[in-house]
């Protein structure tokens, strides 16, 4: 085999954002639209990618080159190959091209996706056929490498597929089997996950205790959350939507415009709303009924909003070709 094609769903955080990263559980979900990546092995020693989604039609790279002087599209490639390659002790000339279903301003974690279908594309090529728990260790620290933060949730979700209960850095990977469904509205506003991050960590810096209690509130409605999503108790999951967002706004990382799109989906009838992912932008998720579901939607339109079509539990990373 000298060409394989791997495709990757991209996720949604459903609970737990931020406080993952401080050694907390989170509950985060593969939705049904996927990044391809495409590896072919090469005589060449150099890594070529071609990544129009990110504006990177023909880039050709040593591998002795400096990550941080790539393009930003780039990075994560490079990161993954190299990684795999030292993990592994394996090389080959490659050329990676990668394709999205899903925009890379939406949240849905392109950057993890791509990340992974590189690692698992490369594991299949070499012949290593790791292991899901392998192909995560390469992934985060491939991410870890260019972002420096991050708890890896996006990584596993990516992995795994399906909805996941996950403890930072993968300490924690449990699948967790619902029925759950969504509305989604997109702000319109790219969120930089590693600057809300950083906020995060200095507010944790000056304001330690309330910061902690901040996240131990978190961790409760995640560990109640877990059990109503089983149970499909939507009430009750809609309740603890809504808690988990007023915790987060405490945190500082709502924005005017997700606090608008949230209160349009309550107001349209939605048994709970929330943001998901970073804050400061991206998208929000709104719980509804088969009922409720087509007024949620109209009610984010209408408070500007784009409400995207997605399903969830989608199955993790795959091989196509
Ligand atoms: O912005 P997103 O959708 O990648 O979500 C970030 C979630 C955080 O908990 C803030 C960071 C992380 O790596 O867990």
């Amino acid at each position: 085999m000298n060409k394989i094609k791997v495709s990757v769903p991209g996720k949604l955080m459903l609970f737990g954002e931020h406080a993952v990263v401080y050694n907390r559980p989170c509950i985060v979900t593969a939705v049904n639209q996927r990044m391809t990546v495409t590896a072919e092995l090469t005589a060449q020693n150099t890594l070529t990618i071609q990544a129009p989604d990110v504006s990177i039609a023909n880039l050709t790279i040593d591998y002795d080159a400096n990550e941080a002087d790539l393009p930003k599209g780039a990075r994560f490639i490079f990161s993954a190959v190299k990684n795999f390659c030292n993990q592994t002790d394996w090389k080959s000339g490659l050329i990676i091209s990668t394709h999205s279903e899903f925009s890379n301003e939406f949240g849905f974690g392109s950057s993890s996706a791509v990340t992974v279908g590189v690692v698992k594309a490369l594991s299949e090529l070499s012949g290593a056929n790791l292991d899901n728990h392998a192909l995560f260790k390469i992934a985060y620290q491939s991410v870890l490498d260019v972002q420096k933060v991050g708890s890896g949730f996006d990584l596993a979700a990516a992995i795994w597929g399906g909805t996941l209960y996950f403890v930072t850095g993968g300490k924690e990977i449990k699948p967790l089997l619902n029925n759950l469904s969504l509305v989604v509205g997109y702000t319109g506003i790219k969120a930089n996950t590693v600057a809300m991050i950083q906020q995060v960590a200095s507010a944790h810096h000056t304001a330690l205790q309330k910061i902690d209690q901040i996240f131990d509130k978190i961790e409760q409605i995640v560990t109640l959350a877990k059990t109503e999503l089983i149970q499909g108790n939507w009430l009750k999951l809609g309740a603890l939507m809504n808690e988990n967002q007023a915790v987060l706004a405490a945190l500082g990382v709502n924005t005017p415009v997700l606090k608008n799109l949230i209160s349009a989906a309550l107001s349209s009838g939605a048994l709970g709303a929330k943001l998901s992912g970073a804050g400061g932008g991206d998208c929000m998720i709104a719980l509804a009924t088969a009922e409720t579901a087509s007024a949620v939607a109209a009610g984010i339109e209408a408070a500007g909003g784009k409400v995207l079509s997605v399903s969830l539990n989608a199955a993790g990373v795959r091989i196509e070709e």
